[in-house]
């Protein structure tokens, strides 16, 4: 076992406010690419051209059959990994308080975390860009594309494209609970956009141990990373929590 891992468990069976800060790498494990390095969605397709929302109000229709439509298809057929209920555990545990998610795939919810910020939206509802009318995207239907509101509207999902702003609340309570935290998680992400990647930099300044789970690098790592833990999440998270148990139970 590594010195970092040790002290990850050492802090963590003391942490009482601990919060995650969750990338796409968390959910890779679920079959749900991500968006940056080697097979990542932004490898395939200009995220300026379909995911930024000038395309999606110049072309609706491109960007759904580009972008949303294989999202929906991908996002369907996930389920929660190990990592994410891993964090459920440490939720269960008295530890984790909160997670701050960039994903809009709602498995975080899925694996029994009660107070999840969805800092980028979610895909589990559309609004009309329009009128913003609201409905479950597994209500929408999809036998004309891009589909439409009862006003004439093009739908579409609940999650910022880019050139959108972050919704005010998610923001505001992400860096209140960023600066009270005791220990930041930060799990899958590359942490290279904003301002979800300031976080991080909110806890530490604020006192927090900052955790890292990740198998590669990020520009985290070497800044701000007290403690780098080099590898999967749906790995490192179960043995972490398996640990913590051990050593609560343990007088
Ligand atoms: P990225 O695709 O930028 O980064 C994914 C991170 O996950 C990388 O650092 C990988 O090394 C890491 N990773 C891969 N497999 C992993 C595993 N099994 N366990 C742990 N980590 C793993 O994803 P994000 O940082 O989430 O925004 O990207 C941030 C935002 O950029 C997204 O929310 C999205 C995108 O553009 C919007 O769409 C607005």
């Amino acid at each position: 076992m590594s010195d970092s891992f040790e002290n990850a468990v050492n802090v963590l069976t003391q942490a009482k406010k601990a919060v995650a800060l969750t990338g796409a790498g968390i959910s890779v494990e679920s079959g749900i690419p991500p968006f940056r390095g080697k097979g990542g969605l932004w490898e395939k397709i200009d995220p300026m051209k379909y995911a930024h929302i000038d395309a999606f109000l110049e072309d609706p229709k491109t960007v759904w059959d580009v972008l949303i439509k294989n999202m929906k298809t991908v996002l369907d057929k996930a389920h929660p990994n190990a990592a994410h209920t891993g964090l459920a555990d440490l939720e269960q545990l008295g530890i984790l308080q909160t997670v701050i998610t960039q994903n809009v795939d709602g498995l975080h919810q899925r694996a029994g975390n009660r107070d999840v910020i969805e800092f980028h939206g979610s895909f589990a509802r559309m609004h009309c860009q329009s009128c913003d009318w609201a409905i479950e995207t597994a209500q929408v239907d999809l036998s004309e594309i891009p589909p439409r509101c009862g006003c004439g509207g093009f739908l579409r999902p609940d999650c910022i494209f880019f050139g959108e702003l972050i919704p005010h609340e998610a923001l505001f309570r992400s860096q209140q609970v960023s600066a009270a935290c005791d220990v930041m998680l930060v799990i899958g992400t590359s942490a290279t956009v904003q301002p979800a990647a300031s976080m991080p930099f909110i806890a530490r300044d604020n006192g927090a141990v900052v955790i890292e789970i990740n198998p590669e690098p990020t520009s985290l790592t070497q800044r701000i990373s007290h403690l780098p833990l080099m590898g999967a999440a749906g790995t490192i998270l179960p043995r972490l929590v398996g640990t913590i148990r051990q050593r609560l139970a343990t007088p």
